[in-house]
């Protein structure tokens, strides 16, 4: 029993990919679920002699994503494990621009990986573990735009929103088990990714505050995908993880 077993999903890129590397040392064993693999992460999986395994899997099909997820954990030997965590973290930002001019399909996309899939995931890995016996927890990757509204996003403040609202339904849950999850929906912070490079090029005319992150990358106030990553790692570490449903790594 000394293995941690993580699950992360979106870790192909961004900050997942820089949580999956700092993950990838022994005592950890990873499961990336994102559409791409990534040749890096196997690599250093191989170096650092870790059980890393990647699954391609799109998470508009969360359904798909969860049962495989809870079949797989029902196969795992789990005598060798010490602990288990799940890491939401994929994440899309649906067509930046009002809800008046949303496509339908691309709305929908993004409520499934940014709220669905991260729902029925943490139904397959609360149930499949419940009876394991260790220490389990899942950090859900929420945003400040879960609690702040903003014109144009309505598609992503309310996967987030959704995010961080069925977090809190879920810690009452396991707080009512005798060995219930400690369980989180964490603001990671502004980060140096794709996704605020789809920021500041939406089109100023359909997005209000295209100008402010773009004066945030001007002034150098984004944090560096590592620099976040080991941020929500250290607070996935903290003793008092949990405590707090709903909560910002800024404090
Ligand atoms: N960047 C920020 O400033 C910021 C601020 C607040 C919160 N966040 C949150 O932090 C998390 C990570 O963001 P990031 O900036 O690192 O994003 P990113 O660079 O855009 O990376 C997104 C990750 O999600 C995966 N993903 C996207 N669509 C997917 C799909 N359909 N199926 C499976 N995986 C999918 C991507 O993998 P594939 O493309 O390989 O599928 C990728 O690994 C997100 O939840 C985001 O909302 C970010």
């Amino acid at each position: 029993m000394t293995q941690h077993l993580y699950i992360l999903t979106g870790a192909s890129r961004g900050m997942g990919l820089a949580m999956a590397q700092q993950l990838l040392t022994p005592g950890n064993s990873l499961l990336c679920i994102s559409r791409h693999t990534h040749d890096g992460l196997a690599t250093t999986a191989q170096q650092q002699h870790v059980a890393l395994t990647q699954w391609t899997h799109d998470l508009c099909d969360g359904q798909g994503a969860s049962q495989r997820l809870r079949d797989w954990l029902q196969d795992l030997d789990t005598s060798a494990y010490a602990g288990v965590t799940l890491i939401n973290n994929a994440g899309v930002i649906p067509r930046i621009g009002p809800l008046s001019q949303a496509d339908a399909a691309d709305l929908a996309q993004a409520l499934r990986v940014g709220l669905e899939a991260p729902m029925q995931l943490c139904a397959a890995f609360l149930g499949a573990t419940e009876h394991w016996g260790i220490p389990r927890k899942v950090l859900n990757i929420s945003s400040g735009l879960g609690r702040n509204a903003m014109a144009s996003q309505a598609g992503y403040c309310a996967a987030k929103a959704g995010m961080d609202h069925f977090t809190r339904c879920m810690a009452l849950d396991e707080a009512l088990k005798p060995h219930g999850a400690k369980v989180c929906a964490l603001a990671p912070g502004v980060i140096d990714t794709d996704m605020q490079v789809q920021l500041r090029a939406a089109p100023a005319a359909a997005f209000p505050d295209q100008a402010r992150f773009a004066q945030l990358q001007q002034q150098g106030l984004l944090s560096s995908a590592p620099q976040a990553a080991s941020q929500v790692l250290a607070y996935l570490a903290r003793p008092d993880f949990g405590e707090q449903a709903v909560a910002d790594v800024r404090g």
